[in-house]
């Protein structure tokens, strides 16, 4: 395979200068490469590298220099202030890389040579509860992660730890009842979840006999009764059915077989809490079962404990995560796992992973990360909520957005059948949702604005898929007009325009976008990169004319065309963003 990424296909020339300059033992100096405005690329590997040889960054620059002369790639090299050797890349040399990978679906990008098996941990709404905004962020976010770890050749394991079993259960239940297994059935399906919440809770608060019943009821779930089971797995079925109804619209990849609920681990609650106590981590205290881990202190600097076993015999949610950490290492066998979870519960996970290391179930050799995000507030920057003080429907805020996006698409291209308008105005809609959120830094609050996110400029899913949905009509028009479409090694424009070689350079960092995420877990690192490709694009397409060029600057240009569609279209497709071929 051809390396089209430049800072990959340099190592190797500057293991070379660095082994002639200085000797083997320095071959492997990493050459600390940049992407600069000065010229294609800058190496800072000078100012490191001084101290170790006893010369001055200049010097050895210079030394560099000296054999890393013109060749394939490089075009030409500079010495620039203290010791920054910057290089400019050769253009047909850019050009023949992304020639080659014309067709391949990986755009020339491999699968990872070390595959992980990684948990990914995400949505986890809770049943009979209105799924929110919160939860929006952690399906989305956990989405994008999955499918893009998923293309690197990592096995994933998608897991939605539902909050289906608990103490509110009692209430729900006796509510159920009241309202007739018919009626209940009504409400859940219409997302009437926060009306059923609601009404139980109110009950529970205000009419003793309910709430007899309700704690009855509790006990009866917790022993294990078979028409209460049988009551609350028609709450969890209702829930889940409503749940999928709203992936399906997100076009989130979480299906039934995903669910792994709280109330899959009640079988390893109790051998949990006994493995601890015979280990002698947990301890009784003030009647519960408590491992306090070193370093975790109250705010009065008080020893924090994680609740393994509450005084009333109760396992909790603590307990819950313990046993999913072991299930998932011990019996998945996960190498890497993910929780795509609010910040809000950062110091819950530090604790259960800390516990889970004590306890041998995390190793060092499982990378574990809470990939926490922010809140979502609304446009006056306060947590976002309906006027009334509820917090918003996420079902709601999806169809707000696929409206907008339907009257755009109607006013834009009213020759498009209804069918296919409508089609257009559900892929605009879910990606301007999706993609507000995945591009703002992730552990950051960010403002739920609908009218900014829809909109067709600026850093949005729309912007992209409208500079995608172009290259595609500019392809269909070269084949209406009788051009050869490009095919694999089809040679690109050899970039006599400064644009052309622009757009080469960003499309040929394909490859390092996809990994940075991979590593360190951000998407909005390749929404900005797949912006930065539609805004070259845009500057491509205006300086450059395509289909009114003539001979091989048209056939180069086309295939300049298909390389950036193709690769904004894989790249939306990893954000889990639907790329229409026309809008
Ligand atoms: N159901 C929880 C909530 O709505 C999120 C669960 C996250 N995952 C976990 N393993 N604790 O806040």
């Amino acid at each position: 395979m051809f390396e089209v990424d430049p800072v990959k296909a340099l190592r190797p020339h500057f293991e070379a200068a660095l082994t002639a300059a200085f000797g083997a033992e320095y071959s492997q100096t990493d050459p600390m490469l940049q992407w600069s405005d000065r010229a294609d690329l800058q190496s800072n590997v000078a100012m490191g590298l001084a101290r170790k040889v006893g010369q001055n960054p200049r010097a050895v620059a210079e030394n560099l220099l000296k054999h890393l002369s013109a060749n394939d790639i490089i075009e030409k090299t500079e010495l620039a202030g203290p010791g920054f050797i910057n290089i400019t890349l050769r253009t047909d040399w850019l050009a023949a890389g992304l020639s080659a990978r014309l067709e391949d679906p990986r755009l020339g990008v491999p699968e990872a040579t070390v595959r992980d098996t990684v948990v990914v941990d995400y949505s986890a709404p809770n049943v009979a509860k209105e799924m929110h905004v919160g939860h929006l962020r952690s399906s989305v976010i956990g989405d994008s992660l999955a499918r893009l770890l998923e293309w690197r050749g990592h096995t994933v394991l998608r897991q939605n730890h539902i909050g289906d079993w608990g103490t509110p259960f009692g209430m729900l239940i006796e509510h159920l009842l009241d309202l007739g297994e018919e009626q209940t059935a009504a409400e859940v399906s219409v997302g009437e979840l926060s009306a059923f919440y609601k009404a139980a809770r109110k009950k529970f608060d205000s009419d003793s006999e309910f709430a007899e019943r309700a704690r009855n009821r509790v006990v009866s779930l917790q022993r294990g009764d078979e028409e209460t089971l049988r009551l609350w797995r028609q709450l969890v079925e209702l829930s889940a059915k409503y749940f999928e109804a709203i992936y399906d619209k997100l076009d989130v990849t979480l299906r039934r077989e995903h669910v792994a609920g709280e109330s899959s681990y009640n079988a390893l609650l109790a051998p949990v809490a006994q493995e601890l106590t015979d280990t002698g981590l947990a301890v009784m205290s003030d009647g519960a079962l408590c491992v306090f881990p070193p370093g975790f202190k109250s705010k009065s600097g008080e020893p924090l404990p994680l609740i393994v076993r509450k005084s009333d015999e109760g396992f909790g949610y603590a307990a819950t995560d313990l046993a999913a950490v072991k299930h998932r290492t011990q019996t998945l066998k996960a190498t890497r796992m993910l929780y795509v979870v609010g910040a809000p519960q950062e110091q819950h996970f530090a604790m259960v992973f800390a516990v889970a290391r004590m306890a041998g179930w995390l190793t060092d050799a499982i990378r574990v990360t809470h990939v926490a995000f922010g809140s979502v507030l609304g446009t006056d920057k306060q947590m976002y909520r309906t006027r009334s003080g509820d917090s918003v429907r996420l079902i709601d805020l999806i169809d707000e957005a696929i409206d907008r996006a339907r009257q755009e698409v109607q006013a834009k291209s009213p020759h498009l059948d209804p069918q296919e308008q409508a089609q257009i105005a559900r892929d605009v809609g879910v990606a301007a949702i999706k993609y507000a959120d995945l591009s703002s830094d992730r552990v950051r609050d960010y403002v739920f604005d609908l009218e900014r996110m829809t909109r067709a400029e600026g850093n949005t899913g729309p912007y992209l898929q409208y500079a995608h949905a172009r290259t595609r009509s500019i392809l269909r028009k070269a084949l209406e007009q009788g051009h050869a479409v490009p095919v694999a090694h089809t040679p690109l424009a050899v970039g006599s325009e400064p644009a052309e070689k622009q757009l080469m350079l960003h499309l040929s960092r394909f490859g390092a976008a996809v990994e940075s995420v991979e590593s360190l877990l951000e998407p909005h690192k390749l929404c900005t990169y797949l912006y930065e490709l539609a805004s070259r694009f845009a500057s491509f397409y205006d300086q450059c004319p395509v289909l009114r060029s003539e001979g091989d600057v048209r056939a180069g240009r086309l295939a300049l065309v298909q390389a950036t569609g193709d690769t904004l279209n894989v790249g939306m497709s990893l954000l889990g963003l639907r790329a229409p071929t026309r809008m």
